[in-house]
């Protein structure tokens, strides 16, 4: 109601509420190059059509003279009770679409009181993030190194840095058939973007030295993460040499190709299976969550296997063209669960209606992937506030004109199936 107050007193709002316009608008404000990373999918993007085709398989039933006039949108997550089931997913390279990246994004979700997983390609080390925004609920997602020791140094560094738990993406251990991305040349990790965690990691920049030494004989390159990151700024933006000594240095340096090539080698493993995971154990007490699950038979035994939750995610139709899409999966997700651990769901999630059908349909939580990202291209951390709370209005108005009080309540008595 305060959205609407706030509509109706002529303020306008600095994103659109309406999903296409949302989308429309960002591509107004970011560069083609920006727009396409965030926005593209896999191949000829079936994937991420499937996953809003999903939606329209279900519909809400109307239920109105039941008094609705005190709504509750809370849940239990991860033994803690948020005021709403809403989560940021993770996205890299924040800062393709704002200079203010990842703190932009930890400042809105504080503010809405919603938990911000924070991307192992995040933009901002995650200790800035921390630090910057102490009050936030955050958790910290992980792509599984190729490098044991970086993993354990990532995940160390997440849980001295306040993370409630560490989500294992597990869908990217090869980076999908990116067609807009490879049409345009473009890919932003090869330009030192999206990096962040790892150069400012002592693992990560040891193996970079070890390369260093390798590749010039014993070379006199100062590995730091200032050193790093000023040779990446200089490499990326061309910028005149006008600093230091160390910064024309670096600029003849090999140390950002030697950072991003380092990053390449270490980024993921196509060798992972079920039987590595249990080394995470040894490198972190957080509750670990496996981002990715989609067929039944994996949620049942990550169960089986010990872990805390499972995140019901196709990448937002990234990784596979004509997969399977996520809410077609989530009731058979959520039967072979049985309210065991908690189950996250995304990919596709545009408005409130949208998180109602995923909730009503057995999700703990519904997480939003592309939305904020375009809320933070058109007006920074402002967006991504707006966006997060018009999905929340739109959730709480569902909720009640479907006949309901609380998000605990809802299950698929509110929902009528169709054929299409
Ligand atoms: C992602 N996603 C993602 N996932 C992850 O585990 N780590 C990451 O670094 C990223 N990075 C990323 C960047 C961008 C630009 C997008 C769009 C997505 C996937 C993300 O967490 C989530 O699963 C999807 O975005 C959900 O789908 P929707 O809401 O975008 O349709």
């Amino acid at each position: 109601s305060d959205v609407y107050r706030a509509g109706v007193s002529g303020a306008r709002p600095a994103v659109p509420t309406q999903p296409g316009a949302l989308e429309e608008a960002a591509r107004a404000a970011l560069s083609p190059e920006a727009f396409a990373y965030i926005a593209g999918g896999a191949g000829a993007e079936r994937t991420v059509a499937a996953n809003r085709a999903a939606f329209a398989r279900w519909q809400v039933w109307p239920r109105p003279l039941r008094d609705v006039s005190v709504r509750d949108l809370g849940a239990r997550f991860l033994g803690v009770d948020r005021p709403t089931p809403l989560l940021l997913a993770p996205l890299g390279v924040m800062e393709l679409a704002h200079p203010d990246a990842d703190l932009a994004v930890a400042r809105a979700a504080a503010a809405m009181g919603v938990p911000y997983v924070l991307s192992n390609q995040a933009s901002v080390p995650m200790e800035r993030v921390a630090g910057s925004v102490p009050e936030g609920a955050r958790l910290f997602q992980l792509y599984w190194s190729a490098s044991d020791e970086l993993n354990a140094s990532l995940l160390r560094r997440a849980e001295a840095a306040g993370a409630e738990a560490i989500v294992v993406t597990l869908d990217t251990h090869l980076l999908g058939w990116r067609t807009r991305d490879l049409d345009l040349g473009y890919l932003p990790f090869t330009r030192g973007m999206g990096i962040a965690q790892y150069t400012s990691d002592p693992v990560f920049r040891e193996l970079v030295r070890a390369r260093a030494g390798s590749s010039t004989g014993g070379s006199k390159v100062r590995v730091t993460p200032k050193t790093i990151a000023a040779g990446i700024s200089i490499a990326r933006n061309g910028a005149a040499v006008t600093g230091s000594p160390s910064l024309r240095g670096n600029l003849r340096s090999p140390l950002p190709r030697l950072a991003v090539e380092t990053f390449l080698d270490v980024f993921s493993t196509p060798a992972l299976t079920w039987d590595d995971l249990a080394k995470a154990r040894t490198w972190t007490s957080l509750p670990l969550i496996l981002k990715g699950i989609v067929h039944p038979d994996d949620a049942a035994r990550a169960v089986d296997e010990g872990l805390d939750g499972v995140w019901v995610s196709n990448h937002g139709g990234r990784q596979i063209d004509q997969s399977v899409p996520t809410l077609d999966v989530l009731p058979a997700i959520v039967e072979r669960v049985a309210g065991r651990v908690p189950v996250v769901f995304d990919s596709g999630v545009r408005g409130g209606a949208d998180a109602f059908i995923a909730l009503a349909l057995g999700a703990t939580m519904v997480a939003l992937g592309r939305p904020y990202a375009y809320g933070l291209g058109i007006a920074g951390e402002t967006g991504v506030r707006e966006v997060i709370r018009n999905v929340l209005a739109e959730l709480d108005v569902t909720l009640g004109l479907a006949g309901l009080t609380a998000v605990r309540d809802v299950d698929t008595a509110a929902l009528r199936r169709t054929d299409g």
